[in-house]
This record gives structure tokens, C-alpha cells and sequence, in this order.
């Protein structure tokens, strides 16, 4: 075991000076020849070791004072204090290994710089191949959209050479009619920093004007000032005449598909003469009603359909039942009511767009369930069907039947208006009401 005192300069210090031992136990420490001696403390250096063999009585002591001696080399062998050397001799070894360190940091560091440099070079060939190849036009413009770079592909289409396009201004190749319309949305471009789908007429070098969609991107310096425009654009010739196409077959469908509807409606009629017109002015009414419902454009469509079709089923019963004066039978009844269904299964493998085969369906059901097929009730009726309901009531009142004369439309808003909310849906008949009140509707 090895006790070790230090001597402190401060005056005041009493540590080692007024050292006594406090008991047995720290005495016989003292003695203890295996406590440091000052061969101990060579290995120490920078202290200022005294060998406590002995209690001290003050800082005059001659005691304390041959341990001095003995530290500070006198009474000793003297040794150099190895910690200034040593200190040097590594600060001198770590400068080594730092300037090492560096060198191999240089060394790695071109190895990057080169590597990234390659990269970087790869890269750009790699954009450049892309932008030299790409099927559409690319430009980069600065802020007054002068042309700095372009594709060959942009070349082609303005049919101008590649080498001729550096310094002319993008304004040169827009359409003269479509230029006020550029400049405009340039300023959105230049506010916003992009615009998509963009789509101006190109004034090629030679030929004809044509359309072409562009995107459009703008890039700014660490000012937020705009520096250079990146342009995408392409040509939408065959496309646009693609779409041109689809439109004229989907018109040509759509009119194909009502004079369809129509056709069917009329057969309806050819087999019950007195019904000749119900289906239309229902479908009239129908759609005046949605209207005022605000139905999109598509809905209304919908509705027409379901309109003109809704008694299609009719087709089904007999004629003398659909002709017969005075009262039916039951049997007779449930025949006519037979058409609902029979329509629907007429129609069911055509996939309307619109709610058309339940409208067909459901037109004679009644809110309080005294409706045919189902016995629905409420909101179980889809609008379109509680629409057609009371268009189709109304129409029928104002007409004459093999069954009876017209009612006239008095009686036939009268009939709406006391069964409001019990047969018939409120908001619907309520609309209906008041445009033969207050908008003078009429049937055509
Ligand atoms: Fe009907």
C-alpha cells in the first residue's frame, strides 16, 4: 500500500504541516515501511511527493525539509523529469500522425473530388443523350423566353435547323392569333413557377400553325430571381384528331341511342294509340321537375331516358286490356300492373349510365307502400322514380282514356296536392304544383 502527501505552498494550508497522526491506526500507517519513499515518486514528475515517515511539526521542520531535498533532487539521485520530454515527444508524434492524417485526407479527398467529377460528367452525358434523343421538344429560354438550348426534336418541329434556334425568342414560333394569350399566361408561368398541359399553336417555319401541349417550369437564383425557363412541349396533332374522332362517334352514338329510345317509346304507342304522347310529355314533365331540383346535366339526361321509357313494358299486355273502356278486372288490373316488371326485364342487359331500370321499376310505388311492384315506401323510391310518379299521374289526368274522359289539369294538381307527403313525395309535388301555378307550365 502506498500513501502519498502533498506538500501545498499556501500558508495557510495546515494539511501537511500540522499532520499528526489522530490515532493509532494512522501511526502505525506512517511506519509502515511499505508507504512511498522517494524512489516512489520519480515515476511521478510533476508532483511534489514527500515521504511521510514521519509526523510533521511545521513548515520549518527539519524533517520536512530533508523531504524536500529529497524531492527536488538533492537528496536524491537526480533524474530529469521525463513529462516535458515526453509531453514533446508525443505533442511531436500526434503532429505526425495529424499531418499523416491530413495528407491521407487530401489524397482521399481527389480521390472524391475525381470520382464526383466523373459522376457529374457520366450524369451530364447521360441528360444530354436524353435531352438530344427525346421524342419532344425541349427549350431552355432565360427570363424573356430567348431561346438558349433546344433538342433536335424541338428543331423538327419548328422545322428550323437546331443551330438557327440559339438567340431567337419563343415569341417568333408562337401562332400570331395565340401570341396576346402567351404572353398572358407567361405571366402566370413567371408568378407561378410552372404550368402543365398548357396547350398554344406553333408557327413552324414552314406549313400550317398546329396545337401543341406544353409544360412549362421556371427556375430562380438564391434571389428569387428568374433566371432560365425549362420548356416540354408536344405535339398534339394526332391526338387532337384522335379526340376529334372520338367525340364525332360519341355524338354519333349518343343520337343513334336516343333515336333508339325514341323508336322503342313510339312502339309503345303503335300498340296502345291512346297513350300516343304519354311517355314523352311525362318525360317533359320529368325533367322540368328535376330541374327545378337542380339535377347536373348528366341526371337530367337520365331521367329523360327513364321517361320515355318507362312504360315500355305495356308492350307485353294485350291490346284489348290496354283498350278496354270502363272498368278491369283484377285479373285485368294486375296484367296492366305486370308492366312495371316486364319493362325492367325488357331492359336489364343494357348498362344505362343513369338509374333508368329501377326508375322503370319503381314509378308506380306509392310513399305509404299502396304502390305495385314491391309495396316500397319512402325514401326506399329513388328520386327518379317519385319524380315519375307524379309526372306520370299528372299526364295521365290530363288526358282522355279508352277508361274515361280527361280530368283536366285542376283536377290532377288537386290530386297531388291532397296526397302530398301520403302518395306522393312533398318536395316533388310541391315543385310540380308550382309550375303549373306560378311558371305556366304546359305539356307541348
Ligand atoms: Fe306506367
Amino acid at each position: 500500500m502506498t500513501v502519498i502527501i502533498f506538500e501545498r505552498n499556501d500558508p495557510d494550508s495546515s494539511t501537511a504541516r500540522d499532520h499528526k497522526p489522530a490515532n493509532q491506526e494512522e501511526s502505525a500507517i506512517s511506519k509502515d515501511p511499505r508507504v512511498t519513499h522517494a524512489s516512489d515518486l520519480e515515476e511521478e514528475g510533476y508532483r511534489q511527493p514527500l515521504e511521510a515517515s514521519s509526523p510533521t511539526t511545521g513548515s520549518g521542520s527539519p524533517d520536512l525539509m530533508a523531504g524536500i531535498k529529497a524531492a527536488s533532487g538533492t537528496g536524491l539521485p537526480a533524474k530529469p523529469r521525463p513529462s516535458l520530454n515526453r509531453v514533446l515527444q508525443d505533442i511531436s508524434a500526434s503532429l505526425g500522425d495529424l499531418q499523416t492524417a491530413v495528407r491521407e485526407a487530401d489524397l482521399r479527398g481527389e480521390a472524391d473530388r475525381a470520382a464526383a467529377e466523373s459522376a457529374m460528367v457520366e450524369a451530364n452525358r447521360g441528360y444530354r443523350d436524353l435531352f438530344d434523343l427525346a421524342p419532344d421538344a425541349y427549350l431552355v429560354t432565360d427570363a424573356q423566353t430567348v431561346i438558349a438550348e433546344s433538342n433536335p426534336a424541338a428543331a423538327a418541329m419548328l422545322q428550323v435547323d437546331q443551330g438557327s434556334l440559339q438567340g431567337k425568342p419563343l415569341t417568333h414560333f408562337i401562332a400570331e392569333a395565340d401570341r396576346p394569350a402567351f404572353q398572358a399566361s407567361l405571366i402566370q408561368v413567371r408568378e407561378g413557377g410552372e404550368k402543365r398541359n398548357w396547350e398554344f399553336r406553333l408557327q413552324p417555319g414552314e406549313g400550317a400553325p398546329f396545337s401543341v401541349s406544353v409544360n412549362v417550369s421556371a427556375q430562380t437564383d438564391h434571389r428569387d430571381q428568374l433566371v432560365r425557363v425549362l420548356w416540354l412541349l408536344r405535339d398534339v396533332r394526332e391526338s387532337k384528331a384522335e379526340e376529334d374522332r372520338l367525340k364525332s362517334l360519341l355524338s354519333r352514338m349518343k343520337s343513334s341511342f336516343h333515336g333508339v329510345v325514341d323508336a322503342v317509346a313510339e312502339a309503345v304507342e303503335i300498340k296502345d294509340p291512346q297513350t300516343a304522347g304519354h311517355q314523352r310529355r311525362v318525360a317533359q314533365l320529368a325533367v322540368a321537375i328535376a330541374r327545378e331540383m337542380d339535377f347536373s346535366l348528366n341526371r337530367l339526361e337520365g331521367i329523360r331516358v327513364a321517361g320515355l321509357l318507362h312504360d315500355i313494358g305495356k308492350i307485353a299486355v294485350p291490346m284489348e286490356i290496354l283498350s278496354k273502356p270502363g272498368e278491369l278486372t283484377n285479373l285485368e288490373c294486375e296484367f296492366i300492373k305486370s308492366h312495371c316488371q316486364i319493362g325492367f326485364g325488357l331492359l336489364k342487359n343494357i348498362d344505362f349510365p343513369w338509374p333508368v331500370l329501377q326508375a322503370i321499376l319503381q314509378h308506380h310505388e306509392r310513399l305509404d307502400g299502396s304502390g305495385y311492384p314491391a309495396g316500397l315506401t319512402d325514401k326506399e323510391i329513388i328520386l327518379e322514380a317519385r319524380i315519375l310518379g307524379v309526372a306520370d299521374v299528372v299526364e295521365a289526368m290530363v288526358s282522355a282514356r279508352s277508361y274515361g274522359p280527361a280530368q283536366g289539369i285542376g283536377q290532377a294538381l288537386e290530386e297531388i296536392h291532397q296526397k302530398s307527403g301520403i302518395l306522393y313525395d312533398p318536395e316533388v309535388a310541391n315543385i310540380c304544383l308550382k309550375l303549373f301555378v306560378e311558371r305556366g307550365f304546359s305539356f307541348d
